[in-house]
């Protein structure tokens, strides 16, 4: 008897150390188990539900909300969520161990409202501000075994004309790289998500993968709306960027996927994303979005007290097309060469990005060995600085202020009604219709979320105008 309660507590002991879920590492083009050796497809959703006044929220901080919504997560099949936006002063220790206990694993950008790469003066938003926040955050969530990556930024390129913020987007990659060389407990990969701007995609993806391997991303992730209703490979074109990222050499996926112009969703890219045609080149997705909100995106409706979800019929829909789908076996025809892309040449007006990358901000550069210190939360200072030849006047200061405001909150934490905004936009310009849909939809959203409406329907109405 005295033997048996020995070896039961023993078994429990190692069961708890076991809910803490396996590192993932990069391997080549991919993601691996770092303790079994399998392959790791992401197999995910994209999880920002707003608060009770429909404002962003930490929904990491708030065990009501994240048990609220686990079970409804694992229940489909996943084994990754993908948050926008968190305050890095909170604790977060109730969820992530949830998540840990039922296998789910976190992708997390680290950019807030406040603190953001700015598309309109990238060059001044990157400053000791901006680092030690993104630091800060690292240290919230670098003890988690089941983090598996920093986003540093969605969608800053957005367009042909932003495409210096990837100078700056490039700098702050290298820097949380580096600052995780030093202080955090292991590895974790820093990478970026995209929007799917035609023109330039491929320059994009491959200049974050040019380079001295210090400054490189560590994968990429594409927010996708190419498959609409019934589209199929070909159609879609996922077999042109099959074959345009054939020689890629860090992982990609899809870190936004879900396209609905054609109601209700039926998710047939699932058996696509994960065929063999596919994964030797992408490593799974993350569909656009969890919760339902005025953009029209969501697999569950949340009840007005927030205390209870109700699966919608796209839900089930995913589902289905998770329960019916086999992931291959063994590492997916992988690539294991990890081979710099070649920086793509400066074309004016398409690709402005610089290869000399600026170095980092002197009062930065302390953290690597002091440490980010305090988190300082969402309450924290704005990195969104403008130059003082835009200062100068109130009525221009207050001009800019208004702009890099748009510009933060469209790089940024509302990203899920950002990048829905833009990623519409660009389903709907690259659908060759729909525009108006796009307005409607935008119609609809907070005045938070408006701006950067704005800002995707001018990028739409420029793709149209072309
Ligand atoms: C890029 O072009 C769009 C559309 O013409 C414009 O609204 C936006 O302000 C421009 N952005 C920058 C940073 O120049
Ligand atoms: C992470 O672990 C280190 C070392 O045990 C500890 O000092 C630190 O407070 C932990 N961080 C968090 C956010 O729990
Ligand atoms: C990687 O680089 C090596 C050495 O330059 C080259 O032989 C090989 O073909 C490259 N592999 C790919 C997939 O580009
Ligand atoms: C998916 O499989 C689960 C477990 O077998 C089942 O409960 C669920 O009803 C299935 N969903 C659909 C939509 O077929
Ligand atoms: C792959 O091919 C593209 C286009 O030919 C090229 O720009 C890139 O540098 C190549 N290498 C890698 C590792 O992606
Ligand atoms: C690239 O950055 C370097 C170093 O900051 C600078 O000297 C150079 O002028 C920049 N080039 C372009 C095209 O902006």
């Amino acid at each position: 008897m005295k033997f048996e309660t020995v070896v039961l507590s023993a078994l429990a002991a190692a069961s708890v150390a076991l809910a803490d879920l396996n590192p993932i590492v990069v391997k080549g083009n991919a993601f691996f188990d770092s303790v079994t050796g399998d392959r790791f497809y992401i197999k995910g959703v994209d999880y920002q539900p707003p608060d009770a006044n429909g404002e962003t929220s930490d929904p990491l901080m708030d065990y009501n909300v994240c048990s609220r919504d686990v079970p409804y997560i694992k229940a489909l099949g996943m084994n990754t969520i993908r948050v926008y936006h968190v305050d890095n002063a909170v604790d977060h220790s109730a969820c992530m161990q949830l998540l840990q206990d039922n296998g789910i694993y976190l992708l997390l950008d680290v950019a807030t409202a406040e603190q953001a790469i700015s598309r309109d003066y990238p060059m001044y938003s990157y400053n000791y501000v901006l680092l030690q926040h993104n630091f800060a955050t690292i240290d919230a969530f670098s003890n988690y075994t089941n983090v598996l990556g920093f986003v540093a930024a969605n969608e800053v390129v957005n367009a042909v004309n932003t495409t210096d913020t990837a100078t700056v987007l490039k700098a702050v990659i290298r820097d949380m790289k580096q600052y995780i060389s030093m202080r955090s407990p292991r590895t974790i990969p820093v990478g970026y998500c995209a929007a799917d701007v035609a023109e330039n995609r491929y320059q994009l993806a491959h200049y974050l993968n040019c380079g001295d391997a210090s400054e490189r991303a560590e994968f990429f992730g594409l927010n996708d709306y190419s498959w609409c209703g019934s589209s199929s490979y070909t159609v879609s074109g996922y077999n042109q960027k099959v074959a345009n990222f054939n020689n890629y050499s860090i992982p990609l996926f899809f870190s936004e996927y879900g396209c609905n112009l054609v109601e209700p969703r039926e998710f047939r890219e699932v058996q696509a994303i994960y065929s063999s045609q596919m994964i030797p080149v992408f490593s799974g997705g993350l569909v656009y979005e969890y919760i339902q909100e005025a953009n029209n995106y969501g697999l569950v409706e949340v009840s007005s007290d927030l205390k209870n979800v109700t699966p919608l019929e796209d839900y089930y829909n995913l589902q289905f097309q998770f329960n019916n789908t086999q992931l291959p076996s063994g590492d997916g025809g992988y690539h294991a060469n990890n081979n710099a892309s070649e920086c793509p040449a400066y074309v004016k007006g398409l690709w402005e990005a610089n290869d000399t990358l600026p170095s980092m901000p002197a009062q930065a550069s302390q953290y690597l060995t002091a440490g980010a210190g305090t988190p300082l939360g969402t309450d924290g200072p704005s990195n969104q600085w403008v130059p003082n030849s835009v200062l100068g006047s109130a009525a221009s200061s207050s001009a800019a202020s208004a702009t890099s405001t748009v510009s933060s909150t469209g790089s940024a934490s509302s990203s899920s009604s950002n990048s829905a905004g833009s990623s519409t936009a660009s389903a709907a310009a690259s659908q060759g219709a729909a525009v108006a849909n796009v307005l409607r939809r935008g119609a609809g959203l907070s005045s938070f979320v408006a701006p950067v409406i704005v800002v995707a329907l001018s990028f739409a109405f420029g793709l149209v105008a072309f």
